[in-house]
């Protein structure tokens, strides 16, 4: 009887164990499946510095179980004093020159690693501007939603971060009211993105590690900054170089002017939109540092406010009471909005996808050449 509940007991324990690791198997969110050359440094420093670990405590371990065994008193007597090794000579230089091996081992790794991941300087050309040939994106965190800016394409988005596969994305992170931390699980960080400077670094994004993961990665906020911290929750979609520009250039569509809603509820709702939303939310993607995120292609995000499903029932609900879904944060009280109109409002945001192959991918590029030209001759003017 008591053997079979022991049994239980650890049949049990193992259920919780694989429920719990079944967690760590995520492509899109584990940090134990790198999805780009970042992510694989990274995890190549937790295997060394586990293993590292492991040795310690599993000779630690054999050497205390040995002691254990051997010294008991039924074998060795009651009067038995064994050898005194205080202030033995050898032993001293032995404990002590172990460690300083093993950090030794483990510190040249890590601080390689953590110097090549800080190498942003193809994010600049010699000339100290921003070099046309690298995606860079500035990140600016905020409670408890994320704003993304390509820099060269003057394009804004919020909470789904586009980029493309297979080559390096630079980041330029800062905090807008407290210092929080970027962190995509899969293919590295996480850095803080701190209120009074920029910290940069870049990842990559393997395109068959994407692939596997459908093209959607997540991304957390890793530093406890309020109470929907944990929520703060963003996307990151990665395409192909050809499918990322499309994307930019479809973003491009929109710069000077909204999307015109179709449906008469959206219609309706745009128009109450513009009379109050609008004060916090940018519908058009050239407009960094709005109180709120910018919704441009919201009808083509993966989530609701980083967590909800992303169907019209979810948006109406997280509109009506935002408090009750994302503690703290900002937008609650902001607008008083009756069932109708929140219903017209949703029915306008769900409308705000992008046409897709609208933009025009050459024009983009010759726009942030020229842009870039000009940068440069101001450079030399100086
Ligand atoms: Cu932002 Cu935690």
């Amino acid at each position: 009887m008591k053997n079979s509940w022991t049994k239980t007991k650890f049949y049990m324990l193992m259920s919780v164990l694989a429920i719990f690791l079944a967690g760590c198997g995520r492509e899109n969110l584990s940090a134990l499946q790198p999805a780009g050359e970042v992510g694989r440094q990274q995890f190549f420093l937790i295997i060394l510095s586990i293993s590292i670990m492991l040795l310690v405590v599993g000779t630690v371990a054999i050497a205390f179980t040995i002691a254990v065994v051997k010294s008991r008193r039924s074998k060795v007597g009651e009067d038995f004093v064994p050898k005194q090794v205080a202030g033995n000579h050898t032993l001293e230089v032995i404990w002590t020159t172990i460690p300083i091996i093993l950090l030794i081992i483990l510190a040249i790794p890590t601080v390689w690693v953590t110097f090549t991941l800080a190498d942003v300087e193809d994010m600049v050309t010699e000339d100290g501007v921003a070099n046309k040939d690298s995606v860079i994106v500035n990140v600016t965190a905020y409670q408890y939603w994320w704003e993304f800016e390509y820099v060269h394409e003057n394009v804004v988005t919020s909470q789904d971060l586009v980029v493309p596969t297979d080559e390096k994305v630079f980041f330029n992170l800062k905090g807008a009211d407290v210092k929080h931390s970027f962190w995509v699980p899969a293919a590295g960080g996480k850095l803080d993105t701190n209120v009074d400077g920029i910290n940069s670094f870049y990842l990559v994004f393997d395109d068959d590690k994407a692939e596997n993961a459908d093209r959607l990665f997540y991304g957390k906020c890793a530093e406890l900054c309020g109470p929907s911290h944990a929520l703060m929750d963003f996307k990151v979609v990665a395409l192909p170089r050809a499918e990322f520009d499309q994307w930019l250039a479809d973003m491009k569509v929109y710069e000077e002017e909204a999307k015109v809603a179709s449906a008469d509820d959206a219609k309706e709702g745009q128009e109450i939109f513009n009379n109050s939303c609008i004060g916090c939310h940018a519908v058009t993607p050239t407009n960094p540092g709005a109180a709120g995120p910018n919704l441009t292609n919201f009808g083509d995000r993966e989530l609701i406010a980083g967590i909800l499903e992303h169907n019209k029932e979810n948006l109406v609900s997280w509109i009506k009471d935002p408090e009750k879904i994302k503690p703290d944060n900002k937008m609650t009280g902001a607008y008083q909005l009756n069932d109708e109109e929140i219903d017209k409002v949703a029915a306008y945001l769900m409308e705000l996808k992008l046409d897709k192959n609208s933009g025009d991918v050459e024009k983009m590029k010759k726009e942030i050449e020229a842009e870039e030209k000009e940068d440069n001759d101001e450079g030399s003017d100086k």
